[in-house]
């Protein structure tokens, strides 16, 4: 089993990297984490030094779950460049293998020529270019400034290019309607490599006895950025639109965004990634979190006979298809586990409420009956059901037929309307919406 990667010719004996963020903040931290099982890191962005505010971060509890997702309005490094380029060096004399990345943001282009000059000379093995920060940095023109401008974010790649001898890797924000416009730009500039994502602009509460956004400063708040484990599905849809864009994959994608677990890491990779990069996890649970993610990486690829990283890069690209390409003859139904359920009639109330009346409750039954004809396989009741496999999706079609909208729409067959016969739901049974003030707990069928 190879975990290594050679990712843009930058060396790293895992795909596991610490994102630029407050665990890459010192050389302190980085050989923590290295001895610890982490391949390589991105160091906190270095540029001009700011000034911080206090607090800094704000954060969506859900339910029993801390940090479920996290934000930020810190801006990059605060430490001396002098201070960081000597850790760099310290870090590269007692770990030469691992990947030690120099994440900068500057504004001219004397100013990114110097500090590319710098952090190359303290042995860096790549530059990540922070074109992300959607706040505070933007403000002043740099960060999510430059990544929603793609010609501007053109522009300084090729600024970069031409000075640096080692690779570059362009970091994307995902504050933009089409990634692949930034994502192109980067590519047309000459990077080397592209990441993605950095954070989203977001308010994440209002304290309601001072009316200021979290994280209060002195009684007033700014947006900041979003990461942690509910941005992972953003992200890997970005991951996805440039993976499979011809010209952007020409150079390989470090994924980032909610990466938390082994199963996080295999499907960036299977969506594209060639490496993966962890903030918010690292900041809730410590770097010890990098041999769960080894362990169950190699038990996954043992599973699956894969030998390097390389293997099933990407394997999940072509089963990620457009909505009109779906075929619409295929059919499922829920289908309930009596042995299973406990009654709690979740399901019984998301359908009837949220969904498609296919739900009845049973008499003198805790478990409640699924309404097969009603039923349109939409998934929600396996979804609030609390038991773990108690219902399930049972296909009903013989898989001889398969139709697309595609298909349909070329073949004229696609209802033009308003009250087009060749309507989807026209031949569904709904209630009379006076049936809504009868029997509640009735099933209307019976
Ligand atoms: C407190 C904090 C500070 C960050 N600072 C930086 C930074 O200096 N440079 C940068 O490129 N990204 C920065 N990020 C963004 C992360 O590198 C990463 O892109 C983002 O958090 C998504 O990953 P995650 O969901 O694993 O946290 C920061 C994130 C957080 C939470
Ligand atoms: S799959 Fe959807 S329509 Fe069918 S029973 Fe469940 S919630 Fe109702
Ligand atoms: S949600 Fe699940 S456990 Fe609860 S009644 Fe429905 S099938 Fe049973």
């Amino acid at each position: 089993m190879d975990l290594s990667i050679n990712f843009a010719g930058i060396k790293s004996p895992n795909p596991f990297w610490l994102a630029s963020a407050p665990p890459t903040n010192s050389g302190y931290q980085i050989m923590k984490a290295f001895d610890a099982g982490w391949g390589g890191a991105v160091w906190k962005t270095l540029g001009v030094p700011v000034v911080n505010v206090s607090s800094r971060y704000g954060s969506v509890n859900y339910r029993n779950t801390r940090m479920a997702g996290f934000n930020n309005i810190e801006l990059i490094t605060d430490r001396p460049l002098a201070d960081n380029l000597r850790e760099i060096e310290e870090v590269k004399k007692y770990f030469p293998n691992h990947a030690v990345i120099a994440s900068l943001m500057v504004e001219t282009k004397e100013q990114w020529h110097a500090i590319i000059k710098d952090v190359q000379n303290a042995g860096a093995d790549g530059i990540e270019l922070n074109f992300g920060c959607p706040h505070g940095m933007c403000e002043r023109g740099m960060g999510s400034a430059v990544g929603q401008e793609p010609e501007v974010l053109q522009t300084i790649v090729g600024w970069v290019m031409e000075a640096a001898k080692i690779p570059v890797i362009t970091k994307l924000s995902p504050n933009i309607s089409h990634i692949t416009d930034p994502g192109l730009a980067a590519v047309k500039g000459g990077t080397d490599a592209i990441s993605l994502i950095n954070t989203i602009k977001s308010i994440v509460g209002i304290d309601l006895d001072t009316y200021a956004p979290y994280p209060v400063v002195d009684g007033k708040g700014s947006n900041g950025g979003y990461c942690g484990p509910a941005v992972k599905p953003i992200a890997l849809q970005m991951l996805r639109e440039l993976a499979c864009d011809k010209e952007i994959n020409k150079v390989p994608i470090s994924g980032i965004g909610g990466i938390e677990t082994w199963r996080d890491v295999v499907e960036f990779i299977l969506l594209g990634a060639t490496s993966v990069q962890v903030c918010t996890a690292a900041m809730h649970y410590g770097f010890g979190i990098v041999r769960e993610m080894e362990a169950g990486l190699i038990q996954f690829m043992k599973d699956k006979g894969y030998t390097t990283i390389y293997d099933f890069a990407g394997k999940a690209l072509p089963n990620v298809t457009e909505w009109k390409h779906l075929n619409l003859k295929h059919k499922v139904v829920a289908n309930i586990n009596p042995d299973k359920c406990v009654g709690c009639e979740l399901c019984y109330i998301a359908c009837d409420d949220g969904a498609h009346q296919a739900i009845g409750l049973t008499e003198g039954s805790r478990v409640p009956h699924i309404i097969e004809e009603n039923c349109v396989g939409c998934n929600l009741c396996s979804l609030v059901c609390p038991v773990e496999g108690c219902i399930t999706m049972q296909k009903r079609d013989d898989g001889t037929q398969h139709l697309t909208w595609d298909e349909r729409t070329k073949a004229n067959n696609i209802p033009v309307t308003f009250n087009d016969e060749l309507a989807g739901g026209r031949h569904h049974w709904v209630p009379a919406p006076v049936d809504a003030l009868k029997n509640k707990r009735k099933d209307m069928r019976r």
